[in-house]
């Protein structure tokens, strides 16, 4: 129990965290959803979600894993047996998700690569993106690419590879944001952007808005998979936990804020207040992005660097699900940390090669109008995750009860500010709102209906 490595300091573990939470959701999805619910309305709501939900899931899950030392798959079950099977649900996650992750990491250095290679306009082409992604060898080329970037940190250990990186990383990433949303606020027209991003629209504010956010939240906090059991089985004793999670939600607040800040007000000059433009979806990084760099002057280089600025965020967030998965095994089989950051590399590999070739060779493959790669997502984040969340809930609040949590987060200097919102929230509002995101994402995805 004593080798298991450590993150050194509180900053260390708060950025590493953070690196994982700051990813590919703040980046894209966080402003398109914005965008899509009413700007100012989606952000209020989501502010609240963050500071009472994804405070009360965070603390549950990173005390889980200080408390007992393991990642998701021993944690439940050395607390109780009868929930081992939360633990392998848990640590399935960031096994599905990691792959895909992964090809998407890929195409973010394709376009760094474009960008920096001079390649602006001929990546707002119409038909740029779908091309690209379409073929077979290139965009696995590039996915192996990303995938040895996050094999050789993780295989450096903790904390000189997880911890080292998140520390230089993380600062990076806040520079370069703010750069870029303060350059795109200085664009004509973008200032309408602004107001429609931030000002709240009460007559937004629906059931729709708030599972939208609620589900957002998940995603963007990585909870649900085991990921911030296994960084809080490397946390120390001595670092205080509560503050720890408010600076980590901070962060990652702060970070996807700063992205809409970043696109909506850009994209809104650019396309003279259309707003249809901003709901392109996954398409609105890759496809409407490019366009609008293309029509700014130094378009090529604020996009090189809104592109470092993505793999970075994308490679710290990879990195934590390869991290989760490598522990899970170290820790189930008693492997050694090289062979076991191998083996899993590999094996994601092979699994994320469907997914990249779902675009193309493999594209009559589809469930409900869902690419591979779609339902990858689909099935981790839109079933998978509710449910984990859910007896997560069930498992802290009704079998080893929420003083177990407390008594965890006390121990550094017996305090919990916000104990008694823990409780309740875990207990009963977290748990019946779970089961609604669940039904709702199934049936809308399934073409039942929509709330
Ligand atoms: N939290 C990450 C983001 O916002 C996504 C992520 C999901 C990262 C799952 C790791 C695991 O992009």
């Amino acid at each position: 129990m004593n080798s298991r490595s450590n993150f050194s300091s509180k900053l260390g573990f708060v950025l590493a965290a953070a690196g994982s939470a700051v990813g590919l959701g703040n980046i894209w999805r966080f402003p398109y959803l914005a965008a899509k619910y009413g700007g100012g309305t989606f952000l209020l709501i989501y502010l609240i979600l963050a500071i009472t939900f994804g405070f009360t899931l965070m603390i549950a899950e990173i005390a889980l894993g200080r408390k007992t030392r393991l990642s998701a798959i021993g944690a439940f079950k050395s607390l109780d047996k009868r929930f081992g099977f939360l633990g392998i649900l848990a640590s399935l996650v960031p096994i599905i998700i990691f792959p895909y992750y992964s090809v998407i990491g890929g195409w973010v250095i394709k376009y760094f690569a474009v960008f920096i290679s001079g390649g602006v306009q001929a990546s707002a082409g119409d038909t740029y993106f779908t091309d690209f992604i379409s073929g077979s060898v290139e965009p696995i080329g590039w996915f192996f690419l990303f995938m040895a970037f996050t094999a050789v940190i993780v295989l450096c250990g903790v904390e000189k590879g997880i911890e080292k990186v998140s520390k230089i990383m993380m600062p990076i990433l806040v520079i370069l944001t703010i750069i870029i949303a303060v350059y795109g606020l200085t664009l004509d027209g973008a200032m309408e952007g602004l107001i429609y991003y931030i000002k709240p629209h009460m007559s937004d504010v629906s059931a729709k808005t708030i599972l939208a956010a609620m589900g957002q939240l998940f995603y963007s906090m990585s909870l649900a998979m085991g990921i911030m059991i296994t960084y809080g089985s490397y946390m120390k004793k001595e670092n205080n936990l509560e503050s720890s999670v408010r600076q980590i939600e901070i962060f990652d607040t702060g970070i996807a804020f700063l992205a809409g800040l970043m696109i909506i007000p850009a994209v809104f000059a650019f396309s003279g207040g259309d707003r249809s433009m901003l709901n392109a979806g996954p398409g609105l990084m890759f496809m409407t992005l490019p366009k609008v760099f293309a029509s700014m002057r130094f378009g090529g280089v604020i996009g090189t660097i809104f592109f470092v600025l993505v793999f970075f965020a994308a490679l710290t967030s990879a990195i934590s699900l390869m991290e989760t998965i490598v522990s899970v095994f170290m820790d189930k089989f008693g492997w050694k940390r090289r062979f076991t950051g191998i083996f899993v590399a590999v094996l994601a590999c092979i699994m994320g090669i469907p997914s990249s070739l779902g675009f193309g060779p493999l594209s009559f493959i589809s469930w409900m109008g869902m690419s591979v790669l779609d339902i990858m997502d689909f099935i981790s984040n839109s079933v998978l995750m509710p449910i984990v969340a859910f007896f997560t809930c069930i498992f802290v609040g009704f079998t080893i009860k929420p003083k177990t949590i407390s008594d965890e987060v006390k121990a550094t200097d017996g305090t919990f500010k916000a104990e008694k919102m823990f409780n309740v929230i875990i207990k009963w509002v977290a748990p019946v709102f779970l089961v609604l995101i669940l039904i709702s994402s199934v049936a809308s995805a399934l073409g039942l209906f929509t709330i």
